[in-house]
């Protein structure tokens, strides 16, 4: 049964009537350009097929009532009256949406409805983005919100950094919000201009989930982005985007030895990052892959956001016949790696990786093969059906 099915079936179950609306919000795999978005530099992320659902049924009242299938779970909140961590964390991305809806003005309407997906949680490929861009394509569905994928981004950025207390940038609300199928996009995080780039020809992306998940992610995370605010702060600058290669070696003399390797960091993966796009662009796996390898190494040893399962993850995948490149992919501190692979060769690299992988460290890997899905968007919609 599809995830669509089990969350109609539900809300029959839960609300004795059929959803009007089934809205859609995916996961992302991000190729290259991490820990760049709140330094208002440059990502390149895809989308994946992989998502969180949702299906919906208005209400007169401004009550949302909402199952969560996934965490077996139930909640009831009023739109009057939003109080922060009242509920369990699925249900904080929910009700923090609609508290940053309401804040920025929108006049929003309550709903019921039955929430599920198949994003794995905490494995660095965005269940919460998925979850918060969800719930304001539901509140738009309604009607009460316009869909503009970069401002409801910028909502659903505000939801993590004033509701769940993550520093997070605006790269995964963007993805989830914006994607284009097919295509990886370059994004601009200062100005949220979009560049779509299509996966070069004959190459899968193969995300090699390590079985380990993040933990204290909300210290080491806000951490870093202390870290290179302090950074900007010392080059005169609004954020590191602004600071070139030559101006770093120019100007890191009395920069914290920490502070100077997350500034090394963030300032070489935004020139990678654009030059991948390029590489994208020109169909050169090959490039591409070599920069991604690069970043890993930045990851690893300035911004220092790896763990030794994902090094050792990447070594492996790496050294695979077929792989262009691998890297971790995300906010860091355990999850998924990302690789390029040749497409003909991505299920023995598979298979091959995973063997490797679970006799160096004793842990049973996923892996995902995953083409560009697109953005957020209503699935399925009764009351068009029914008008027409
Ligand atoms: C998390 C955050 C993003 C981004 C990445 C690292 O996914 O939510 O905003 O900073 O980490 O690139």
């Amino acid at each position: 049964m599809t995830i669509q099915e089990r969350i109609t079936q539900a809300f029959e179950r839960r609300f004795k009537s059929q959803p009007t609306f089934i809205v859609r919000a995916p996961g992302r795999v991000n190729l290259i350009g991490e820990h760049t978005d709140y330094n208002e530099g440059f990502v390149l992320p895809m989308a994946i097929n992989r998502a969180i659902y949702l299906a919906l049924r208005p209400r007169e009242d401004r009550y949302v009532f909402v199952e969560s299938m996934d965490f077996g779970d139930y909640v009831e909140f009023s739109l009057e009256e939003m109080v922060r961590g009242r509920h369990s964390q699925w249900a904080e991305y929910v009700k923090g949406t609609a508290w940053a809806l309401e804040e920025s003005g929108y006049a929003l309407n309550g709903w019921e409805g039955v929430v599920a997906g198949d994003v794995p949680i905490g494995a660095g490929l965005s269940s919460s983005a998925a979850i918060e861009m969800a719930t304001a394509r539901a509140f738009s569905a309604l009607g009460n919100v316009i869909w503009d994928a970069a401002e409801l981004a910028r909502l659903g950025q505000k939801t993590e950094n004033q509701w769940i207390g993550v520093q997070s940038g605006i790269m995964d609300q963007m993805i989830s919000a914006g994607a284009v199928a097919g295509n990886a996009l370059l994004i601009d995080c200062r100005w949220l201009n979009v560049k779509p780039a299509p996966l070069p020809s004959g190459i899968s992306l193969v995300i090699l989930d390590t079985a380990t998940r993040r933990e204290l992610t909300h210290s080491g995370y806000n951490q870093r982005r202390s870290q290179c605010e302090a950074a900007a702060q010392h080059f005169g600058v609004r954020a590191l985007r602004d600071v070139t290669m030559s101006q770093f070696i120019a100007g890191s003399a009395g920069l914290d030895e920490q502070v100077m390797k997350r500034a090394r960091h963030v300032i070489s993966e935004n020139a990678r990052t654009l030059q991948a796009a390029a590489a994208m662009r020109a169909g050169d796996a090959g490039e591409v892959g070599r920069l991604m390898n690069d970043s890993h190494i930045s990851m690893r040893d300035d911004f220092e956001i790896t763990r030794p399962e994902i090094d050792t993850m990447v070594r492996i995948a790496q050294t695979k016949p077929g792989c262009f490149g691998a890297r971790m992919t995300g906010g860091g501190f355990g999850g998924c790696c990302v690789a390029l692979v040749d497409a003909e060769q991505a299920s023995a690299f598979s298979e091959a990786v995973a063997a490797e992988y679970t006799q160096a460290t004793g842990l049973t890997p996923e892996f995902y093969i995953s083409n560009a899905a697109g953005g957020a968007e209503i699935v399925s919609n009764s009351s068009v059906q029914a008008r027409s």
